[in-house]
């Protein structure tokens, strides 16, 4: 029964196929590929090139085809092309197609039919033919999966920066609702507060806030897996569960879009075998998505990045985002190359391979490839943090090498068709580089002549950078970070790391935030002549007496072995200012002055992150009811410093200052820390977990928001608890990292 219905299903479908007309250009297209297989010898013209358009026997060939087998509609447009075509190449006209006019039905059924078996010898001609209907249609069906297939890769390729926009846009979408949301509960809070005032233990109030608390500690805040996230798990770091989702659906997108919609058909007359044509759909599915998925790339690495700035997204998202694209991407075009290459060895021989690498497009396509290959192999995490200026000279040559190679292995397709895509790059390139030069120029105009002082303590390991800003037109907001230049050193000027803006030097001084003490003022000036071994210490932060007046951003800066090791030294051997160059700000603040409780946990020089926060959160309009700051610091002379320098903000009522020294005890008795009643002094590591259970149990329903900067391995701890914190139905805790990683 089955095999009736199979037949009936075959006939029926040869019968329609016999008499339905083909529409549009692929019908032409079909009739002019078989015509195409035959050299007719009507015209003299060596050029095969004229003879394809001037030939009156190939035209009416053409045309008693095209009569036959294609619907008129759209026939005139075509061959208008077509004709256009040949007047731009050859100088020369297709015939008219009243040519066929004298054919008359019989005339035509006398006509000699074009085989395929004939068509395949390439016969030359001396008489008009008609291609019999096999050849056609499998001439139409070979056109017509053809362009199906490169309008699919394409279509696909497009489909990559549809996914981006929808997270981006989910990302923009949730920004915008939780500051509603903060506003909204802000008011209702202050409303309810004197009502509630008994019940401290955590509600939730709907599905609503249910679902979000749900949302927060399943997805959004928890590590991928294993509840590690700024540690790296060998030479790998696994970003948090939220990106490793978006990151997997991109992934799984690729894979989906690089295996479906192949159009494989019977008599294939470009490549007859199914093996043949699935290479080369292949092969040009992931060289184009692979191309198209550069864009994202570029957008998602660059310092400037726009979206950054609309998602509020931070630069390490961005660059797990940056990295994982260009992993896909390279591996996209390890199979098109691979593709290629065992197309053009099964079209020939070796030589053919030889032949071909002689061609600019397929030479630079596999350099290309090379390079991108390399760009990972140099990007690797272990590379990166041992030998990060190596990291960035190379990965900034090769990708010029990249660029440059695709434009010329697309430059076949023309000047627009592909190489877009690479222009685009660059757009984005140059669109970064002059948006630096803007933020170099808003900072001081007179960019070379910005003079920093830098302090070296040895007591602390610690360079503290001030730096004058008051040319800036931007005004210095809590929580974000600049790029250092120091343009001492010819060498070595080109180098730029980030750094995280401590605090204002006016800040701390502005009478208009009522703090009690002000540090420049207070300290008594004789104090720097008596004790001569801490004034040492004092300096690191209260630097350049002189321009105390002028406002001066203030960077503390932990040196490591390359740039800030050079700056450390520097600042030790000469007390004389650098020349710098400052590009920034950078960053966007963590809204934190929406909350009612904040928690920092924080590391070395993470204080820096807090101390930016301070004068935003202690002001008048903010809504902190308490701040904590737990804060694991290796060395008493670091901690002794900073206490001098904001000795005033501790001692504000709802400010706590846990310090947990963890390593020399030398210069204790600096520490005046048992005079200032917000500030403890705690022996031995911090317990990450019981204090956020703690500082969460006291903020009951409230909104907590847990600031975490510091090592890494504190930052996982502080995510954990406040996982934990979210399960156990404090649906108000917030995490927040401000690592010191990209
Ligand atoms: C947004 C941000 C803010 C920061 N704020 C501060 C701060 O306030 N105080 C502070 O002491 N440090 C801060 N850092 C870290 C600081 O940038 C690095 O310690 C510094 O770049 C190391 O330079 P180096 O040549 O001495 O490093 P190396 O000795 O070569 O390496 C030390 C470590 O720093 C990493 N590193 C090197 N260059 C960079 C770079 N350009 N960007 C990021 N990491 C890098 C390396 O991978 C390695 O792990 C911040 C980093 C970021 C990303
Ligand atoms: C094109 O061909 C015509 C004759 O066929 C000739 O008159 C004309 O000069 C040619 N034009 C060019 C640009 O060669
Ligand atoms: C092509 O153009 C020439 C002159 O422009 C015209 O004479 C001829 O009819 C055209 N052929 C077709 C098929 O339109
Ligand atoms: C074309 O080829 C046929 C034989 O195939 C020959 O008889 C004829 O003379 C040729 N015409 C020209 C113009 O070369």
């Amino acid at each position: 029964m089955r095999s009736i219905v199979f037949v009936l299903f075959l006939f029926t479908k040869s019968v329609f196929s016999h008499v339905a007309l083909r529409s549009g250009r692929w019908c032409f297209g079909g009739c002019e590929t078989v015509v195409n297989y035959a050299n007719f010898n009507d015209t003299g013209s060596d050029s095969k090139k004229v003879r394809l358009c001037e030939g009156i026997l190939r035209a009416t060939s053409l045309y008693l085809c095209i009569d036959e087998y294609c619907e008129e509609n759209g026939r005139d447009a075509w061959l208008q092309d077509t004709n256009e075509t040949c007047h731009q190449r050859v100088n020369a006209s297709l015939p008219p197609h009243s040519i066929i006019d004298k054919y008359g039905p019989e005339e035509r059924a006398e006509i000699k039919r074009l085989s395929a078996e004939e068509a395949f010898t390439w016969p030359t001609l001396s008489e008009i033919v008609i291609p019999d209907v096999k050849i056609f249609e499998r001439a139409f069906r070979t056109l017509d999966a053809a362009y199906f297939e490169y309008d699919i890769h394409r279509i696909y390729g497009y489909a990559m920066l549809y996914f981006w926009a929808i997270v981006i846009s989910i990302g923009i979408g949730s920004r915008l609702i939780s500051t509603m949301q903060s506003l909204r509960q802000d008011e209702w809070q202050r409303a309810s507060i004197d009502l509630e005032d008994s019940n401290h233990m955590p509600t939730s109030h709907s599905i609503c806030s249910r679902a979000k608390a749900s949302l927060k500690r399943f997805i959004t805040v928890p590590a991928t897996f294993n509840n590690r996230c700024s540690q790296p798990i060998g030479w790998c770091t696994i970003p948090t569960r939220v990106q490793s989702l978006t990151i997997f659906a991109f992934v799984a997108l690729n894979v989906i879009l690089c295996s479906i919609s192949y159009r494989l058909t019977d008599g294939n007359l470009y490549w007859p075998t199914y093996r043949e044509q699935l290479l080369r759909y292949v092969s040009d599915r992931t060289g184009i998505i692979s191309l198209i998925n550069f864009l994202l790339i570029w957008i998602f690495g660059m310092r400037n990045n726009t979206l950054m700035w609309l998602t509020g997204w931070g630069i390490g998202t961005y660059n797990n985002f940056h990295r994982w694209v260009a992993r896909v991407s390279t591996v996209q075009a390890v199979v098109h190359s691979i593709g290629y290459t065992i197309m053009v060895c099964e079209s020939g021989e070796w030589s053919n391979f030889r032949k071909y690498l002689t061609k600019h497009y397929f030479w630079n396509g596999e350099l290309a490839t090379v390079f991108m290959c390399a760009l990972l192999a140099f990007s690797v995490y272990g590379i990166r943090r041992s030998h990060y200026e190596i990291f960035l000279t190379l990965h900034i040559v090769f990708s010029v090498i990249v660029l440059l190679t695709m434009y010329y292995h697309v430059w076949i397709f023309g000047f627009w068709e592909w190489n877009s895509f690479v222009y685009s790059c660059l757009a984005v390139w140059i669109f970064d580089r002059v948006l630096r030069g803007f933020r170099i120029l808003a900072f001081n105009v007179r960019f070379w002549n910005t003079k920093a002082t830098a302090t070296y303590d040895t007591d602390s390991h610690l360079v503290s950078l001030r730096v004058p800003c008051d040319n800036s037109w931007l005004r210095p907001q809590p929580g974000t970070y600049f790029y250092i230049y120091v343009l001492n050193d010819l060498l070595y000027m080109h180098q730029n790391h980030p750094f995280t803006l401590a605090y204002v030097s006016t800040d701390i001084e502005r009478p208009d935030l009522q703090l009690p003490l002000s540090p420049l003022s207070e300290r008594p000036s004789t104090h720097r002549a008596d004790s001569s071994d801490s004034s040492e210490s004092d300096a690191l932060l209260q630097s350049a007496t002189s321009s105390s007046n002028k406002p001066s951003l203030v960077f503390l800066i932990r040196p490591y072995d390359g740039f800030t090791s050079r700056l450390a030294k520097r600042a030790a051997t000469c007390r004389t200012s650098l020349r710098v160059l400052i590009e920034g700000p950078y960053g966007h603040t963590v809204p934190l002055r929406t909350f009612q409780n904040i928690l920092f946990m924080v590391g070395g020089t993470g204080i820096a992150v807090p101390l930016s926060h301070f004068s935003s959160l202690l002001s008048e309009s903010s809504s902190v009811a308490s701040l904590r700051i737990v804060w694991a610091v290796r060395e008493h002379a670091f901690l002794a410093s900073v206490l001098r320098v904001f000795r005033g903000l501790f001692e504000d009522e709802c400010v706590e200052l846990e310090v947990h020294v963890t390593q020399d005890v030398e210069n204790k008795d600096d520490v005046p820390a048992d005079r200032m009643k917000g500030v403890k002094l705690i022996p031995g590591r911090p317990d990450v977990h019981n204090v956020v259970e703690e500082v969460a149990s006291e903020a009951g329903y409230e909104r907590l928001a847990v600031v975490a900067c510091g090592p890494a391995r504190m930052a996982d701890e502080t995510r954990k608890a406040c996982v934990d914190m979210l399960g156990r139905g404090f649906g108000g805790v917030e995490y927040f990292e401000e690592c010191f990683k990209w």
